[in-house]
C-alpha cells in the first residue's frame, strides 16, 4: 500500500497517519491458506458479518460504466471494506480538511473507509481487480454522491 496527497507536494503518508484520520489498514499474507485465519480475526472483532467477492477487467460487462460509477465523488452511511486478493487499485480518500488522500491498494492489502467519508476508486495501470467485500449488516448500502449531498 502506498498514500500520498495529491496536493502538497505528494507527501506520502503511512499506515499511522491514515489511521488519523480513520482510514485503518492492515496488510495481510496473499494466499487463501493464509489470510483465512486472520481476516476471519478481523471480520469478528470489527463485527463483518457479510462478504462477497468482486473482479473488474477490461471484459467485465460494463468495465466503463462501472469505472465511471466508482470515480464519483461518494460516500456511504457504513464503512467500505475491501480486501485486495489480486491485481489493484486506486482510492481517493477525502482528509478531514478535505484534502484527498490517494491510497494504491494491491493484493493482500484490507483497507477500512470510514463511514461517512468522500471517496472515489478506479483501477490503476493493470487494468484489473479482485476483492473481497466485507459488509457489517445485509440492509441497502447504496453511494451517495457528493453533489447531490452539497445542494441540500
Ligand atoms: C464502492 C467503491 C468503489 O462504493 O467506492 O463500491
Ligand atoms: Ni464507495
Amino acid at each position: 500500500m502506498l498514500a500520498y496527497y495529491l496536493e502538497q507536494s505528494r507527501k506520502t503518508v503511512d499506515a499511522s497517519g491514515l489511521e488519523r484520520e480513520g482510514i485503518v489498514t492492515f496488510s495481510l499474507p496473499i494466499e487463501p491458506a493464509e489470510f483465512a485465519a486472520p481476516l476471519e480475526k478481523i471480520r469478528t472483532r470489527r463485527g463483518y458479518v457479510e462478504m462477497d467477492e468482486i473482479h473488474l477487467a477490461p471484459n467485465t460487462p460494463d468495465i466503463e460504466a462501472l469505472c465511471a460509477k466508482f470515480f464519483q465523488e461518494h460516500l456511504h452511511t457504513d464503512e467500505e471494506i475491501r480486501f485486495v486478493t489480486a491485481g489493484g487499485g486506486i482510492f481517493d480518500i477525502r482528509d478531514r480538511h478535505d484534502d484527498w488522500l490517494r491510497v494504491h491498494i494491491d493484493a493482500g492489502d484490507l483497507v477500512v473507509i470510514p463511514a461517512h467519508s468522500y471517496h472515489r476508486f478506479t483501477l490503476d495501470e493493470r487494468r484489473t481487480i479482485t476483492c473481497k467485500r466485507l459488509f457489517k449488516d445485509t440492509s441497502g448500502w447504496t453511494p451517495v454522491p457528493r453533489d447531490i449531498e452539497s445542494t441540500d
